[in-house]
């Protein structure tokens, strides 16, 4: 397998992350939530990616791909947190989540950040912590669209 990290460029890349992400949701997040949640996090099927794409770029998206095809994205706001991070899973588990927060690691650095943050999953907080992330606070009543959907808050010094 093959892979490269490279900064998102959309409007293609807004369909295949688009893509990743309910993958990632609907499959992956759904061995630790139940389908409601998993429904209200996925959110409905979009036709019109503009705001998504708006989004992606605004937020310094990073995208891996594996054999030319987009298998994951992760990004990194003004202020250090780390908003996405999702990989498509017919590519989990193979190093593909840690190789895009290394590069957002070096990017934070020569930024001048001194820390990230983020919100994670219940799916990723065990990624996020094997990257030197530690839980801040946990987030028992997260709610997206209505449900609760429980997260923690996680942060790594760089
Ligand atoms: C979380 C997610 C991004 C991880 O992607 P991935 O490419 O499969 O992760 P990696 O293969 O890079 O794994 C990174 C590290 O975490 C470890 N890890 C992953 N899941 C683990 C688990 N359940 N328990 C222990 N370690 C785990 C891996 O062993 C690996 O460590 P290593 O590199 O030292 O061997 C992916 O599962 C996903 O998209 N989940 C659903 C969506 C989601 O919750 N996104 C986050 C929103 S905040």
């Amino acid at each position: 397998m093959t892979w490269d990290i490279r900064a998102y460029r959309g409007p293609d890349d807004a369909t295949a992350t688009f893509d990743v992400f309910q993958a990632a949701v609907r499959q992956t997040a759904s061995s630790v939530y139940g389908p409601d949640q998993v429904d209200a996090w996925a959110g409905p099927a979009r036709t019109d990616l503009s705001d998504w794409d708006s989004r992606r770029r605004e937020a310094s998206t990073l995208v891996a791909e594996v054999d030319d095809t987009v298998a994951g994205f992760t990004d990194l706001l003004p202020d250090g947190l780390v908003d996405m991070l999702f990989v498509h899973p017919r590519s989990g588990g193979r190093g593909v989540a840690r190789a895009l927060l290394t590069a957002t690691m070096r990017d934070a650095r020569a930024r001048g950040l001194t820390e990230l943050r983020t919100l994670a999953s219940r799916s990723a907080q065990p990624t996020f912590e094997r990257l030197g992330f530690t839980v801040v606070a946990h987030r028992p009543d997260n709610t997206i669209r209505g449900l609760v959907v429980p997260n923690v808050e996680m942060r790594r010094l760089l």
